[in-house]
């Protein structure tokens, strides 16, 4: 009979890397650790919580102060009665090793390290953390490559990430918000009023902002929230302006990439954010993601955001690699429908996008796109709709083809 009473002994380890992504590996001393190899981290002591016991040990051990952390994962040794939690951790400061923990330490890249020599007290376990260490790297690269940002955070989705991000911007002491008045994301319209900020409307070309309707408006307490593919059919190609206009007012833009991720578009903005959830570009039904390259903003993230994520990156990695497959498609589609309805009123008809939309001003027009739609299994949604525009149109959901 197990022992129901029993629990666990809980351990917090910390992943810490250096600028080339390798990871720090300590050998444990001879007499407390057999001398096998490990990552910081040890016991969470008694009324700790185990990202306190993280800072401490990674203090005790290596001399190290943690400035910010990630959970990465939870790892739970059944056979030993251990569960660990894996944070993945920045710190300062200089390496000085606990000779009675640590007899030497040495960064090492995740896929040549030989886990063999490492603590493994069940190794398929070890292994598959391994992988997920491997996996989360190349998607963290893929990612910095996708928006140009240093810092890449992975949420559990990407309201998530708006929240964060207005949070942020709160703390820098902005106080009004703009969005795009058609086009954008239902949490851009309640999230602003909830955290405090004014909320503006501004006027656009159905989604695409207009920069003397932009520079009328902003100035340094301002926030521009904005969807960088408008209700999925039309990319703001002039983002370089826009952030231009924003930076010389001293506002702040958050770029929402959910729908552009891959396009140039999906490089700008202080605060770039985007959601992996089901029927976006980069789908795995779950997650997202928020990038910056202020080190105070990851402190600040890491002191604000406690869930913990799903360790997701093989898969999220994998989308990651067909995405300009997905987008070839999309174009691809988005094209033979403009050319199948031609004649109709397409909203940014000459404008690469996902979504197509067609205005119509009679019953009997709306009866023919919606036959169409059905026709060709595509799904539809009707307008006006704050998500996609304020016309009476009809929105072909591409996306979620
Ligand atoms: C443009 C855009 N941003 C953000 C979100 C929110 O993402 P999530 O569902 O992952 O919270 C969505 C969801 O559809 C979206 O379309």
């Amino acid at each position: 009979m197990p022992d129901t009473n029993k629990t666990n002994r809980l351990v917090s380890n910390a992943l810490i890397f250096n600028e080339k992504d390798e990871l720090m590996v300590v050998k444990r001393a001879e007499k407390s650790g057999n001398g096998l190899l490990g990552v910081p981290g040890d016991k969470v002591e008694p009324g700790e919580t185990p990202a306190e016991a993280l800072i401490r040990e990674v203090r005790e051990e290596t001399g190290l102060d943690v400035i910010s952390y990630a959970f990465f994962d939870r790892v739970n040794f059944e056979a030993i009665g251990m569960d660990v939690t894996v944070y993945i951790a920045d710190t300062t400061g200089s390496i000085k090793l606990n000779p009675r923990e640590c007899e030497s330490y040495d960064f090492i890249s995740v896929d040549l390290l030989d886990i063999e020599k490492f603590y493994n007290p069940e190794p398929a376990l070890v292994k598959a953390l391994f992988e997920k260490i491997s996996f989360y790297l190349k998607c963290k690269n893929e990612l910095k490559n996708l928006t140009r940002k240093k810092n890449i955070f992975f949420t559990d989705r990407g309201n998530t990430s708006i929240r964060l991000a207005l949070m942020l911007a709160k703390n820098m002491g902005k106080t009004k918000v703009i969005i795009q008045d058609q086009g954008g994301w239902l949490t851009y319209e309640q999230y602003p009023e909830k955290l405090g900020f004014e909320l503006i409307r501004m006027k656009t070309d159905h989604g695409l902002i207009l920069f003397d309707v932009l520079k009328r408006l902003i100035d340094k307490d301002y926030v521009l929230l904005m969807n960088s593919m408008p209700g999925y059919i039309t990319l703001q190609n002039d983002l370089d302006e826009i952030q231009d206009i924003c930076t010389k007012k001293g506002a702040l833009l958050i770029n929402d990439v959910s729908g552009s991720i891959g396009e140039d578009v999906a490089k700008y903005g202080s605060i770039i954010l985007g959601s992996f959830g089901r029927w976006k570009p980069v789908n795995i039904e779950y997650g997202g993601f928020i990038a910056f390259d202020s080190n105070e903003h990851k402190k600040f993230v890491s002191e604000n955001f406690d869930k913990e994520v799903i360790p997701f990156y093989k898969d999220l990695y994998g989308k990651l690699l067909e995405l300009d497959n997905r987008r070839e498609f999309f174009t691809k589609t988005n094209a033979k429908i403009k050319a199948d309805l031609n004649e109709m009123d397409i909203i940014h008809k000459e404008s690469p996008g996902i979504n197509v939309i067609i205005r119509y001003s009679e019953d009997l027009e709306k009866e023919r796109l919606i036959n169409y739609c059905t026709k060709n299994n595509y799904e539809h949604t009707e307008c006006p709709r704050y998500i996609r525009v304020l016309d009476n149109a009809i929105s072909i959901e591409v996306k979620r083809i």
